[in-house]
């Protein structure tokens, strides 16, 4: 019995041990924050480039809807294309994933693209 005390301590420290790396795993794992809160969008770097290469062909000063780099925040307020308390009920929105008359005309942007602009909504359409 005396010889085989020191082992049946080491198997008691050994499982001791286990046990609490795996209780510190389970107490130390928190939640990943929401993936939006990590990755919003900013206006100037990435909202304006996408009206640049997709819209200002069309969208012009004294268009409709003047989406060039001076006046596309202005304008998508004055002319309520944003809802910011129900982002996919906002006029750009419904634009941008419309079947019968997106925008593009020509076609929907890639739906990564979209969901970014909706994310931008989402995160309180600021001018960053
Ligand atoms: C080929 C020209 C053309 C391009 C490119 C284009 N649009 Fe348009 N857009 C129009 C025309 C014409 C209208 C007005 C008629 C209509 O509402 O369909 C319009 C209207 C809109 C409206 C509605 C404005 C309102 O409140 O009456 C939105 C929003 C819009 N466009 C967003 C966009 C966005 C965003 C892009 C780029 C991703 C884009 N458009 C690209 C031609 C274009």
């Amino acid at each position: 019995m005396r010889k085989r005390l020191p082992v049946v301590i080491g198997i008691g420290i050994w499982i001791g041990m286990m046990w609490s790396a795996c209780t510190k795993d389970y107490v130390y794992h928190e939640p990943l924050p929401p993936q939006d809160s990590v990755a919003a969008p900013h206006f100037k770097e990435d909202i304006i480039p996408v009206f640049q290469h997709h819209c200002v062909s069309c969208h012009v000063p004294g268009f409709v809807l003047d989406l060039t780099e001076e006046n596309a925040y202005e304008q998508l307020w004055s002319k309520h294309e944003i809802d910011t308390l129900q982002p996919e009920n906002s006029n750009l929105y419904i634009r941008l994933t419309s079947q019968t008359s997106p925008m593009p005309p020509d076609g929907n942007l890639p739906a990564d693209t979209i969901r970014m602009l909706l994310e931008w909504i989402k995160d309180g359409a600021k001018n960053n």
